[in-house]
């Protein structure tokens, strides 16, 4: 007899039926095995392995500089340690924006070396035909819209898009050529809440709001901001669950000081 408890894996088609039945998605953040594992274990429906690794986990400033090589290995521990929920692959910047081969070709490794169950990338109209050519041949595409961190150079600031009605326009029908285009999901980045009421109403397809609003149809957050991990930034959007910045620095600070006070190891620490 299995000792083994059945696992209901969350699949693309799944995230839609959840959709259909006004299920919210839950998903976060995650690029190491432990932390994976206890999303996993927390039943986070959908584990994103985000290029916000290039700053929580790397100290970068942007998102840019994290490079293939290092979205490979971040993809690659996390899915090891998931066993339900889907396995989302941030492509980094430059990975799919110069040819669709090149994408075809990243997108793949994430999928075959790294084990990923998709690739997320960032941008509307001008990646359709990537977006159509790695679904024709079988890689599940999150698209991501609205503030699109990869661009941040081009915005100049982390301000909320769409708050101008063409802007507004322009993501709304951005959504609806993407979802033509095949995406399974699509995360929708710091827009007002009422443009993610409208977009999540006009598709099928679920929508994963990032400071989009109550009305999309799942929310992520980076997992080291809802955890007080990582505090350069405090945008509206990020609830903070758990404030482990302070806990574990108080933790870092109490070991140092029995070790200088020649409190540990104690005899029982000890052979
Ligand atoms: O990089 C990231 O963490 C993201 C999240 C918004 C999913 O894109």
């Amino acid at each position: 007899m299995s000792t083994h408890k059945s696992i209901n894996k969350i699949t693309t088609e799944q995230l839609r039926k959840m959709k259909q039945a006004g299920e919210k998605i839950a998903s976060l953040t995650a690029y190491d095995f432990t932390m994976a594992q206890l999303l996993d274990e927390a039943e986070i429906d959908v584990i994103i392995v985000g290029d916000s690794a290039s700053m929580v986990f790397a100290g970068n400033e942007t998102t840019l500089p994290v490079t293939m090589e290092e979205m490979i290995y971040h993809v690659r521990v996390v899915a090891k340690a998931v066993k339900r929920g889907l396995v989302i692959a941030d492509m980094p910047f430059m990975s799919y924006q110069i040819s669709t081969d090149e994408a075809l070709r990243n997108a793949g490794r994430f999928m075959q070396e790294a084990h990923a169950e998709g690739v997320k990338l960032e941008g509307g109209l001008e990646f359709l035909p990537t977006i159509k050519r790695l679904v024709e041949v079988g890689i599940p595409v999150m698209g991501h819209l609205g503030l699109t961190p990869q661009s941040i150079h081009l915005f100049g600031t982390y301000r909320t898009r769409g708050t101008s009605g063409t802007e507004a326009d322009k993501i709304l029908h951005d959504a609806k050529a993407l979802e033509e285009a095949g995406v399974f999901a699509m995360v929708l980045e710091k827009i007002p809440a009422e443009l993610g009421r409208k977009i999540s109403e006009s598709l099928s397809i679920p929508t994963i709001g990032i400071g989009a609003g109550p009305y999309c149809d799942g929310q992520v957050l980076v997992s080291y901001d809802m955890l007080g991990l990582y505090d350069k930034f405090h945008p509206r959007f990020v609830r903070k669950y758990a404030e482990l910045g302070s806990a574990m620095r108080d933790a870092f600070a109490a070991y140092r000081n029995d070790v200088k006070g020649r409190q540990f190891p104690t005899d029982k620490e000890s052979y």
